[in-house]
């Protein structure tokens, strides 16, 4: 399976002639022999779209409803046929943080594949649960996928996409040991696995950068990286690209 790199560019840049000339940039990089997906702001979905060629299109989230009155949100309805994204991340923990709960984010996946659409459902243990030792950040992690692929089973052979994304490691420029979350990725396939969800690609996230890229693609369980600032910075992302190349 080819590694995949998701671009999260959060809530950057600043306007949309600077997003386009990223995203030409970052696509001219994109070979066969890697997957890439840039998940811009919504506002930029469409300029960003129409200039990839190689590189796919990302949501940072959706909302669960088809079409209808739900101020402010943003449908799986608009994003898929209209904007030909392909992709959207879902309940990454700046958005829990900002109240996203499991069960908004168990519909999102559930809508996210009926709309064809395919997810990357983050999850990661905060600081104080993996001072408690790494089988603490299992369970927590293990009771955060029961959580939200609640709704997913009858979705099973659908590709399913997890990021381990420890919430202590994003933004904070220090990542995760690479063999342990390794052991984290063996051990979300295995829960997976056991739910007949078949074909699960783990993504590891956090703090992934030029200069620590390849140390996490060497392990055979981590399958690609969800970056967020890394991304952002033309140097730097093509790096993590060469370093995903197989
Ligand atoms: P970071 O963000 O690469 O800036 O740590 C990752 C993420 O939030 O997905």
């Amino acid at each position: 399976m080819k590694r995949l790199i998701v671009a999260n560019w959060k809530a950057n840049p600043d306007a949309p002639g600077r997003a386009e000339l990223l995203a030409r940039k970052i696509d001219y990089l994109v070979s066969k022999k890697v997957d890439v997906v840039i998940a811009p702001p919504f506002p930029f979905l469409e300029r960003v779209g129409r200039v990839l060629k190689h590189a796919k299109l990302g949501a940072q989230s959706m909302f669960w409803e088809d079409i209808g009155p739900w101020t402010g949100e943003v449908s799986w309805h608009q994003l898929r046929p209209h904007l030909k994204v392909q992709y959207v991340i879902i309940g990454h923990s700046e958005r829990r943080s900002l109240g996203e709960t499991d069960e908004m984010i168990a519909k999102k996946v559930k809508a996210a594949h009926y709309a064809g659409l395919k997810a990357i459902l983050c999850v990661g243990e905060p600081k104080k649960i993996r001072s408690r030792g790494f089988n603490a950040a299992v369970g927590y992690v293990e009771n955060q996928l029961k959580r939200d692929l609640a709704y997913a089973r009858p979705f099973a052979n659908y590709p399913f996409i997890i990021a381990y994304e420890p919430i202590w490691a994003i933004g904070s420029g220090k990542a995760d040991d690479p063999k342990e979350s390794a052991e984290m990725a063996r051990r979300i396939k295995k829960w997976c696995a056991a739910r007949s969800f078949k074909r699960t690609q783990v993504l590891y996230g956090g703090s992934v950068k030029a200069a620590n890229a390849r140390a996490f693609f060497a392990e055979k369980d981590i399958d690609g990286a969800l970056v967020g600032g890394a991304s952002l910075v033309l140097k730097e992302f093509a790096a993590i690209i060469r370093a995903a190349v197989r």
